[in-house]
């Protein structure tokens, strides 16, 4: 009866430690490298911009925009928020869409766009999951107006 007991408990604690040690592995798989590295980063960020420069609901918000300059930023910021070896320098999302009146079907109509370009370049849905994740947030600071 005892070794019956004993033998539940270091089942239950065998499969307690396989959870924990196979959480470690999952989170180890950094989005950065899911994306692709550099070269993955760099693709998507580039489908995005065709995306947006043929998006009829939001290419307005962008004639005045230094494409140069927005290319580089949005390199910068999935790079680094995606755990790559990149630092951001653009400015607050707050600061650079202040005053644009973005609402939430331009915001959405965006991150279609991002969607479409990640399928493109062939991003798992696992991935693309992870990364929309961690730009949703910054809707609070983008959106102005219902
Ligand atoms: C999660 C969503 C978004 C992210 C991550 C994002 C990211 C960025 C970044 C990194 C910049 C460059 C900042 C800098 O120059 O320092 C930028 C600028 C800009 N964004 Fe967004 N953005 C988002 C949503 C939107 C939406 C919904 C619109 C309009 C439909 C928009 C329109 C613009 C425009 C027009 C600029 C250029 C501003 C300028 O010319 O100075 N963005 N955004």
């Amino acid at each position: 009866m005892y070794r019956q007991g004993m033998q539940q408990v270091v089942m239950t604690l065998a499969l307690f430690c396989a959870v924990v040690v196979a959480e470690p592995v999952v989170a180890a798989t950094r989005l950065y490298d899911q994306l692709g590295g550099e070269v993955g980063v760099v693709a998507i960020v580039d489908q995005f911009l065709f995306k947006l420069a043929d998006d009829k609901r939001i290419n307005h918000f962008f004639v005045d925009t230094n494409v140069k300059r927005f290319r580089e930023k949005l390199i910068e910021q999935f790079c680094a928020l995606s755990g790559g070896p990149c630092t951001y320098t653009g400015d607050s999302m707050q600061q650079s869409h202040a005053g644009m009146d973005i609402n939430l079907a331009a915001f959405n109509a965006l991150v279609e766009d991002l969607i479409e370009a990640m399928e493109q370049c062939k991003v798992a849905t696992g991935a693309q999951n992870r990364l929309l994740a961690l730009l949703a947030p910054m809707h609070q600071d983008i959106i102005e107006k219902p």
